[in-house]
């Protein structure tokens, strides 16, 4: 079923960065790994010690073509192809990938809102897979889920009209239960939907020089330069990570700017790492967007954190001339569970994520508007009824978080091993409500034309990242208090933290189909495939 070519290699073996937070942070890589230089490029527990041995060589940051389309029966058309490849991360490797148009990764879809756009997708990857538009407002036969399998060597040609306000969005694969996998080995890709209200205001547009996606994935390679997709117990449960951080999938990556301000759209494409982003020398910056558009106002914040499946976009002033170091910090966690969780995980991992060199001719970009769209603040009152989704893990179990008796703790009756399934094919655990994912199975069900309160429920003791494909919502608070300024702008994923209630606001429109399903699930893949994932449709009135 999986494509072998191109297939990230299993191993028995711990990845090695277990090895490393073994040995409490001292950078022991092991001989294979010394011989090829390969532990060089890994991460360090605090950038300032210099602890990652003899400096290497940076690159360019590499960045994603971009594809306007082509005009085509009135349609904006994009084609796309699913590929097996060869990248070349570290010098004299290479790293068997997928891609998309190319050997990792994909082309930027820019769309103009408003269109009408067909996008041609064929899989060449060997396997069945399938491409999902994240954040996009479409219907649930073009959303290209679980349910839209592409078999190899098909095409499937989704049509729809983008009704959204400019923002970035991506694409991945969503083939479930191997989505972790196949997006784990490259196939993900940006989309930028670009709107008048937006481009009226100053703001950085000019794609690859002063307005830069930067896709955060961090990934773990065997000796020979492979890529590493641990199905081991542990990456399973806490999803897999990796010691190399991969942006744009250059490692070590720098930018030399040319203007003294950039516009950074971020995403969080890792399988399961949260990245606390911020700047080495402490300088604040500005977020002006999030996963589904802009904010009513420039937030200015020093420290940023985005779950898998999250996007940002900020501003960073370069006006002092000098260098500026963007990089990731511990990303706070609560309660004692969550350090604990944290150590057993090795996830005190910081990463640098990309230089950005000033150069000494610079354009000026004139000052950040102040105003940025117009966003009314969510009317609760508008919502017809509430419902409640509550996540957990099976291992370890609710229970902890002021759950009921029947929940199981963590060593339960079924004990530590007690539940996942996903690609390892042991059964039970991640669920929502109780259940897992049954593609046979309709969870939910919504009226079009309505909107609703989803309150979701965390009591395991990981954050959860909860995605909902179809729709833009609103967070209206976090255990009764408002979400922070970062947030209060549209959103399509929003992090569960352990021990919180989160109340959601949803707008269901333009679209019913009571034969086909959207998805909502945690965005940390291997939970996902594992069955933290469930169904609902949108019907007529
Ligand atoms: Cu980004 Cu259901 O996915
Ligand atoms: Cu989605
Ligand atoms: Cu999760």
């Amino acid at each position: 079923m999986e494509g072998r070519r191109a297939a990230a290699r299993d191993s028995d073996r711990d990845p090695v960065i277990s090895r490393r937070t073994v040995l409490g942070g001292v950078l022991i890589g092991g001989a294979g790994l010394a011989d090829i230089g390969l532990w060089r490029y890994r991460s360090r527990r605090d950038p300032s010690l210099g602890a990652a041995g003899p400096a290497t060589e940076p690159q360019p940051l590499a960045i994603p073509e971009i594809m306007d389309g082509v005009l085509h029966d009135g349609l904006r058309t994009y084609d796309l192809e699913l590929r097996t490849g060869v990248s070349h991360f570290f010098p004299g490797l290479d790293t068997p990938t997928l891609g998309i148009n190319g050997d990792y990764l994909g082309p930027t879809l820019r769309i103009q809102a408003g269109s009408d756009v067909r996008i041609n997708v064929t899989n060449r990857i060997g396997a069945a897979s399938t491409l999902h538009w994240h954040g996009l407002h479409l219907p649930a036969r073009m959303d290209g889920g679980p349910h839209q399998v592409i078999r190899d060597g098909e095409t499937w040609s989704p049509e729809f009209t983008v009704k959204q306000r400019a923002a970035m969005f991506w694409y991945h694969s969503h083939m479930v239960p191997h989505t972790g996998r196949q997006v784990y080995q490259g196939l993900a890709g940006l989309i930028y939907v670009e709107d008048d209200e937006t481009s009226q205001l100053n703001l950085p547009r000019d794609y690859g020089i002063d307005d830069i996606p930067l896709v955060l994935q961090d990934r773990a390679f065997n000796g020979d330069g492979s890529l590493l997709y641990d199905t081991g117990m542990r990456s399973r449960m806490m999803g897999m990570r990796g010691d190399v951080m991969l942006v744009n999938g250059t490692v070590r990556p720098y930018f030399a700017a040319q203007t003294d301000k950039l516009r950074l759209r971020l995403l969080n494409g890792s399988n399961s790492r949260f990245h606390t982003l911020g700047f080495a020398d402490g300088r604040a910056f500005f977020q002006i967007g999030t996963d589904g558009g802009l904010l009513r106002h420039p937030v200015e914040t020093a420290r940023l954190t985005l779950a898998p499946g999250e996007r940002a976009q900020i501003i960073v002033n370069l006006g002092d001339g000098r260098p500026a170091q963007l990089r990731t910090y511990q990303t706070p966690v609560s309660g004692q569970m969550g350090q604990m969780m944290r150590r057993m995980m090795g996830d005190d991992l910081v990463f640098d994520v990309l230089q950005i060199r000033p150069e000494a001719q610079r354009r000026i970009s004139g000052p950040l508007p102040q105003k940025l769209i117009a966003l009314v603040p969510p009317d609760p009152t508008r919502a017809v009824r509430m419902r409640r989704f509550v996540l957990r893990m099976g291992m370890m179990g609710g229970g902890m978080m002021g759950g009921t008796g029947s929940e199981r703790g963590m060593m339960g009756s079924r004990g530590m091993m007690g539940g996942m399934r996903g690609e390892g094919g042991m059964r039970g655990g991640f669920t929502i409500n109780g259940k897992e994912m049954d593609m046979n199975r309709v969870d939910e069900t919504v009226k079009v034309g309505t909107s609703e309160i989803w309150q979701i429920e965390n009591p395991s003791m990981m954050a959860h990242p909860f995605h909902i494909h179809d729709v833009q919502f609103r967070i209206l608070d976090r255990n009764g208090a408002p979400p922070a300024p970062g947030e209060r702008g549209l959103k399509d994923t929003v992090v569960v933290n352990v021990g919180e209630r989160v109340r959601l606001l949803l707008d269901f429109v333009d679209y019913a189909d009571p034969d086909r399903p959207y998805m909502y699930h945690c965005h940390i893949l291997e939970h996902e495939d594992a069955g933290m994932m469930g169904q609902f449709v949108v019907t007529a009135r």
